[in-house]
């Protein structure tokens, strides 16, 4: 049994994703063990205690210093003790101490094709307002594993979507999110489950034959 944590930011529609697919049983013998925000009018929180799933937020604003917050949330995740970790539409910077603890165990889901459109103020909307001012075709998705970097980390998976000329932001985003966040994160999570993905000298192994 594959015990993941997701953290979330905001509406939870890639969280929803997961649900809906460990449900449908395309996600074989995984379990969302919490959900912990960072916003605690994140609907996310909602979504979850719809699939009674433990659901919490924990916010930076709760605690003295960055420092205190980084250590409580650790502690915290530490205490559900999972395998795996899910940033979905997660806008927290991650703690350093988290992700040397659990290092190629927690994946991100990101808006574009990295190294496209990526790095710091790369997030949500603005990713789209990127894409179009640039006037590229094609975007997509990401599913990488989280480095210290920001969206650096070994690529999982990714997913290609086209950009129409009479694209918004908002509708550019909508689709990205339909064709392609909410198909590859579950997708990804379902390989780990399998266990068949590797990481070497910062390369993503996937090993088709198991
Ligand atoms: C969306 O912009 C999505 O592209 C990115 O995070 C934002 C919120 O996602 N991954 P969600 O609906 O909270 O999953």
């Amino acid at each position: 049994m594959l015990k993941i944590g997701v953290l979330v930011s905001g509406g939870g529609t890639n969280l929803q994703a997961i649900i809906d697919e460990i449900e449908k049983g395309t996600i074989g013998d995984t379990k969302i063990s919490f959900v912990i925000s960072n916003n605690k009018n994140a609907y996310a929180l909602e979504r979850a205690k719809k699939h009674q799933i433990p659901a919490e937020a924990i916010s930076p604003k709760d605690f003295e210093n960055r420092d205190a917050f980084n250590q409580a949330l650790v502690e915290r995740i530490d205490s559900y003790g999972v395998d795996l970790i899910v940033l979905a539409g997660c806008l927290l910077i991650i703690p350093p101490q988290l992700i040397e603890k659990y290092r190629n165990r927690i994946i991100n889901i990101h808006p574009s094709l990295i190294p496209s459109f990526c790095g710091k103020g790369y997030y949500g909307l603005h990713v789209h307002e990127k894409v179009l001012e640039r006037g590229v075709k094609v975007t997509g998705a990401t599913v990488h594993f989280v480095d210290e970097g920001t969206d650096t980390g070994p690529i999982i998976l990714q997913k290609a979507v086209m950009v129409h000329q009479d694209d918004t932001p908002e509708i550019l985003q909508r689709r990205v999110m339909e064709e392609a966040e909410w198909k590859i994160l579950p997708q990804a999570i379902a390989m780990i489950a399998k266990g068949i993905v590797s990481v070497k000298d910062g390369h993503v192994y996937i090993n088709c034959e198991r």
